[in-house]
């Protein structure tokens, strides 16, 4: 027993004791000196190789017989782990939908984990519980849709987007085929369903219908037009056609935002087809839904409202820590695709009473209290704030399409609706290709690489708003000189 207890001495945790409250701020201070140490210079990564990584990480034992205590661990984290992180908040860092972090969302990660409350049922996240309701009724007025609505955190986009889909599937299996899918599973003529979104959406849609039992082949992809947005004759003409050949149209997804353009599809176009053959339609706005917030742009993602589900990503844009998303629903009833009960968990006389249990709307059980960073982040920016953060990574988006039209070492192709350009060298796939490689591992940078037209390209996504027009004008200059070099 008393070894036992020597050993429990060694192990921190937060409780009401004033001896482990000084060592919880001990450690949060030494853990925050150790991540400010390692931001050394401006650029975004040490620069290493995959394999010169693997090396520098490695450690001899992962669970040693006896804990190495906590100096030798910041030792390890100080040496090997922290100097070779990628540093989002670096203005050379513009890879991917993958952001810088406002400081006061990283001090809510810092609450969420030492609460470590779980969203599933009030008794495990009271006062939490009570904030994501409020946050997701204030999203559901924001995106324009009235008191019916509802929605939920989830993980991410994917998340989002499946959630919606399922609630999709559900609704139009209850309310076009009287089939009880829920309880019945998938109706004997489910290989017919379609589900069309744009040939340049996500892959969330497809990895939905594998999930769901439906498979790729559920999946049709409809064309874009010259500006990346979906093509709404060809959407309309890939209906008509499955309609006549006995397949049976379900949904209809329209990006808000597209992964490597930031192109946004017409979401009232596409709510005109959908009422005419009886579709539910989603929005991903897991890139655009930020755009919102801008007091000049928001005109540019149309109105949402028309759309039956909403996914809203808050760590992209939005500039908070992953995980962080919400699918919203202009029916709140649809999230009945969720609803489960459990008698140890969120029984039925707890929720009459008025103790919300959230599992009921989740794919998740255990979830965490993301909606925390959006309650302090809207309270600590305002419109205002988050207005002119979108507004700058905006302007610099068009600022850079500008310069490299000007160009002629450059081949830009589409004007960016949100923040992010897809240009190429004119040059080979190769040089393309090895710019990329050599702005990583010889410069610290780490910019995106995509392809357009069959043709390999550069992609600058530019959330951060620490980026300045003579930032990119260097970055351009330096992509240039490295091209010269690798030809
Ligand atoms: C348009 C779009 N939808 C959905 C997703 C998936 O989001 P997540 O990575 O949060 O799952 C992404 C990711 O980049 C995206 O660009």
């Amino acid at each position: 027993m008393e070894l036992l207890a020597n050993k429990l001495s060694d192990i921190n945790f937060l409780t009401s004791s004033e001896e482990s409250k000084k060592n919880y701020i001990r450690l949060v201070e030494r853990t925050a000196k150790a991540i400010t140490g390692s931001f050394i210079d401006s650029t975004s990564y040490s620069r290493l190789t995959p394999q010169e990584l693997n090396k520098a990480i490695k450690v001899d034992d992962l669970l040693p017989a006896q804990g190495i205590g906590e100096d030798a661990l910041f030792e390890k984290l100080e040496k090997q782990v922290l100097p070779n992180m990628l540093r989002t908040s670096s203005t050379d860092y513009m890879a991917h939908l993958h952001t810088l972090t406002l400081v006061e969302t990283i001090a809510s990660e810092l609450i969420i984990a030492t609460y470590n409350q779980s969203m599933d049922s009030w008794d495990q996240s009271p006062a939490a519980t009570e904030i994501e309701v409020e946050v997701c009724k204030y999203l559901c007025k924001l995106y324009g849709y009235d008191e019916k609505a509802g929605a939920c955190f989830t993980s991410g986009g994917s998340q989002s987007n499946m959630t919606a889909l399922m609630m999709a599937r559900d609704w139009f299996c209850n309310t076009k085929l009287n089939h009880d899918v829920k309880k019945k599973g998938l109706p004997a003529n489910y290989s017919k369903f379609r589900f069309y979104t744009s040939e340049i959406s996500h892959f969330s849609m497809d990895k939905s219908c594998h999930t769901f039992g439906l498979g790729y082949d559920a999946v049709v992809k409809v064309p874009v037009d010259s500006k990346m947005k979906m093509d709404m004759e060809a959407l309309e003409k890939l209906v008509a056609k499955d309609v006549a050949d006995g397949n049976i149209p379900v949904c209809c997804v329209v990006t808000i935002g597209t992964t490597d353009y930031g192109s946004i599809d017409d979401a009232a176009k596409a709510r005109k087809i959908c009422d005419k053959y009886g579709m539910w339609l989603h929005a991903d706005g897991a890139y655009g839904s930020a755009v919102i917030l801008s007091d000049t742009n928001s005109g540019r993602i149309g109105d949402l409202s028309v759309c039956d589900s909403i996914t809203v990503d808050f760590h992209k844009m939005f500039l908070m820590p992953i995980s962080c998303s919400a699918v919203l629903a202009k029916d709140d009833a649809n999230f009945e695709a969720f609803e489960l009960h459990a008698d140890y968990l969120n029984r039925e006389e707890d929720e009459e009473a008025g103790y919300t249990n959230l599992v009921g709307k989740s794919l998740q059980t255990t979830r965490r209290f993301d909606a925390l960073k959006v309650w302090c982040a809207f309270q600590f920016h305002g419109k205002d704030g988050y207005s002119s953060i979108v507004n700058t990574t905006m302007d610099n988006a068009h600022y850079l399409y500008e310069q490299l039209k000007a160009d002629s070492a450059f081949q830009v192709f589409i004007e960016p609706e949100i923040s992010s350009v897809v240009f190429r060298l004119d040059a080979s796939d190769d040089v393309n290709k090895i710019v990329r490689r050599k702005l990583i591992h010889e410069d610290g940078i780490v910019i995106g690489q995509t392809v357009y037209d069959g043709k390999t390209c550069l992609k600058f996504t530019l959330l951060n708003p620490l980026v300045t027009h003579e930032k990119l004008d260097s970055l351009m200059a330096e992509i240039k000189r490295l091209g010269a070099a690798s030809k």
